[in-house]
């Protein structure tokens, strides 16, 4: 496995290369990366893995300073897992005109109106920062495939209009989301919460599935069934365990548009604090309607 830091010896490495899946991170890796490592070895012969901390996409008052770095150790999980190549580019690599304070990116992508949504609503410029910074590493690693997980569902959809409308011939594949025994989505954020937040944390994940079951349950009755009802008390519940609850929706997973009684294909999602610490989850499914 070649760790490589700079887009030119990347280049190089990747000459010859035709067949390319590529995973983006953030580093700091645990086993939802590692499965995406997994699932990239069954699409490409070279398995490209990135790790960088994207000062674009975090919030004045988020976490950018201490998310946590922890390269070494990354790399010697993906050494195992069967990477190919690690790129682990300094920000100065990734963002030319930085001059050691202000980034100056003043090219980006204009992300999408549903971007203003959801996650995007508390985290204004947060997805334009991906879009801009996925749209580089892409021009950098020129993958035939690219792999992303649905814990960041908002994220994937994002990805997916980028990949169309730039007319990027890039395959994306969105993987399942890998969980602690608890039901608790694996994040590289689960590592601020103490250990009795870890403990509670799994209820983020069980106030999802509850709706979940709800509505194939109305459904199966033929029921018409209250959309804002469950959200709603599904934010009452996490409030009253002690959550900052963010949004709680039930959206239409094709459209990311607000569900209604004619779709099938839906998708419940939620983002909430324990303390300082944010959390995000979401849960895909379908439902037969008569
Ligand atoms: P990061 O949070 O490091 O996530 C990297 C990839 O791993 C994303 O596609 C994310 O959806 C996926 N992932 C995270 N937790 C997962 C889990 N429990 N199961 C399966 N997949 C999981 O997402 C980012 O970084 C950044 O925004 C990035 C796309 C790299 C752009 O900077």
């Amino acid at each position: 496995m070649q760790i490589i830091h700079t887009a030119s010896a990347l280049r190089q490495a990747l000459k010859s290369q035709t067949n390319i899946a590529f995973v983006p991170t953030m580093g700091n890796l645990h086993a939802g990366h590692i499965h995406l490592v997994e699932i990239a070895k069954q699409h490409g012969q070279c398995v490209v893995v990135s790790i960088f901390v994207n000062p674009l996409q975090f919030g004045a008052n988020e976490d950018l300073a201490t998310y946590p770095r922890t390269l070494e150790a990354d790399c010697d999980k993906l050494k195992t897992a069967g990477a190919t190549i690690v790129f682990a580019p300094t920000v100065e690599e990734m963002y030319p005109d930085f001059d050691g304070n202000t980034l100056n990116q003043t090219m980006t992508i204009t992300a999408p109106p549903i971007a203003n949504e959801l996650c995007g609503a508390s985290r204004p410029g947060h997805f334009s920062g991906v879009a801009t910074i996925v749209m580089k590493l892409f021009n950098m690693v020129m993958p035939q495939v690219a792999i992303f997980g649905q814990k960041d569902f908002q994220q994937l959809f994002i990805i997916k209009q980028l990949v169309r409308q730039f007319n990027l011939p890039i395959k994306v594949i969105g993987v399942d989301t890998v969980r602690e025994a608890n039901g608790l989505a694996m994040s590289s954020r689960n590592g601020y919460l103490s250990v009795e937040q870890h403990h509670q944390a799994s209820q983020l994940n069980q106030s999802l599935q509850n709706i979940v079951t709800q509505i194939q349950n109305n459904t199966q009755q033929n029921h018409i069934v209250n959309f804002h009802q469950l959200e709603n008390e599904a934010i009452a519940l996490l409030k009253a365990q002690g959550w900052i609850v963010d949004y709680v929706s039930i959206k239409s997973a094709l459209t990311l548009s607000n569900a209604s009684g004619t779709d099938s294909h839906l998708v419940v999602l939620a983002a909430a604090k324990l303390g300082n610490t944010r959390l995000i989850d979401n849960i895909e499914f379908l439902r037969a309607l008569h």
